[in-house]
């Protein structure tokens, strides 16, 4: 337990003020390491179960090229299988749909939805391969909340000890999110493609020592002195008091029907979920990397089922347009001349400021998401070609 009520941490944390390597940030190599170890063995989100209501509903995604669908079947349980056909590598499905059978596109060889063989194009005379031997391959699949993830390693830990406690503490600190539905539209799910690599992108989301002078708005709303930490096993939650300010220069708050504070879960290594003051809400963002210099943050956003108030729709666009037009683009201003920076010979690594008691100069939740990101790379040190200083 640090000084300031509210900052925990839950295990060791470095005391290191030096941060990682510029070449985390720009390098191919490191890149393509960063697909095994993390990417290719973390639970990556697919859908809200919403979209898979009914057997055969199914919803195709891809983790950094590798292509997955998930699918309910007959059963009501929820599938997921590596979305390639086992006789000549065929995608099996695209986009989002229902099937009562999986019929590969190319040469017609069906599956059922357990992933067995129904069907492959042969007669009597024809030399084939056994039936048996034959079946879709499976890909982890686990809930948090209502999001419902996949997981390229078939050994992976499931969601409830990977990242330990967060659904139990979401739905304490949030208990009606349970309800929530996806939003209107195309509000519910969107993306944004930044020049940035991937953790240059979380980095700026762990920290606020940037929020006084790069998002007056944002400060105005909230009280970014008072808010804290806890730092948990491969996850870290940020609470941000707000300010209860009705008319403040963000958008316009309901006092007796909205939020007023924010609500931030980082799990390792590229979920976010928050709950941002106003009108009842729950995001969850992923940061898709598509290669080290660029990476689509997609948004997944969560309503309340009913309004709560004549008002609630018009301040709901309100906070949306400040988010796009406001709030975003101050970020992604930050992100791009951080990204060139992580280039620039003159540049090795950066420095980190921890200060438990005024959170907001503090960056070491960003000091934990890089501790973590070292302990999955395998690397207790940079390495020593890394570490030249
Ligand atoms: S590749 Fe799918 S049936 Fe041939
Ligand atoms: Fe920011």
């Amino acid at each position: 337990m640090q000084d300031t009520p509210g900052n925990e941490i839950h295990g060791a944390a470095s005391e290191n003020l030096r941060a990682i390597h510029a070449d985390y940030y720009t390098s191919e190599e490191i890149f393509c390491e960063e697909k095994q170890k993390l990417f290719f063995r973390s639970w990556q989100y697919a859908c809200h179960v919403s979209e898979l209501t009914e057997p055969g509903n199914y919803v195709a995604t891809s983790i950094l090229g590798q292509n997955v669908f998930v699918i309910r079947d007959h059963d009501g349980e929820i599938r997921a299988y590596h979305n390639v056909c086992p006789h000549r590598g065929h995608k099996l499905v695209d986009g989002a749909g229902t099937k009562r059978v999986i019929v590969c596109p190319y040469h017609h060889w069906s599956f059922s939805l357990d992933g067995g063989l129904r069907h492959m194009r042969t007669k009597s005379t024809s030399v084939a391969p056994d039936r048996s031997a034959v079946c879709l391959k499976t890909v982890r699949v686990d809930l948090l909340l209502d999001f419902v993830f996949v997981n390229l390693d078939p050994h992976a830990l499931p969601i409830a000890e990977f990242w330990p406690g967060v659904e139990d503490h979401i739905r304490q600190t949030c208990p009606e999110v349970d309800g929530y539905v996806l939003a209107a539209q195309a509000a519910a799910i969107h993306a944004v493609d930044v020049a940035a690599n991937w953790k240059v992108q979380i980095d700026n989301y762990l920290e606020c020592q940037h929020c006084r002078h790069g998002h007056l708005s944002f400060s105005d709303m909230l009280d970014i002195n008072n808010q804290y930490y806890t730092l948990t096993t491969n996850a870290a939650y940020n609470f941000i008091p707000g300010n209860k300010k009705a008319d403040n220069m963000a958008y316009p708050l309901d006092l007796e029907h909205d939020k007023t504070d924010l609500h931030f879960w980082f799990l390792f290594p590229n979920i976010g979920i928050s709950q941002f003051a106003g009108v009842g809400n729950l995001s969850l963002f992923q940061w898709n990397p598509a290669h080290p210099g660029r990476a689509k943050r997609l948004s997944v956003n969560l309503e309340p089922p009913v309004t709560s108030d004549p008002g609630m729709r018009d301040r709901q666009e309100k906070r949306a347009i400040w988010g796009r037009d406001v709030l975003q683009p101050e970020d992604i201003s930050f992100l791009l001349s951080v990204q060139e920076g992580m280039s620039q010979r003159s540049f090795d690594r950066g420095w980190y400021i921890v200060d438990w008691k005024n959170i907001e100069y503090s960056e070491a939740m960003m000091r934990h998401f890089h501790d973590t990101y070292l302990r999955h790379m395998d690397r207790a040190e940079p390495p020593a070609e890394l570490a030249a200083e």
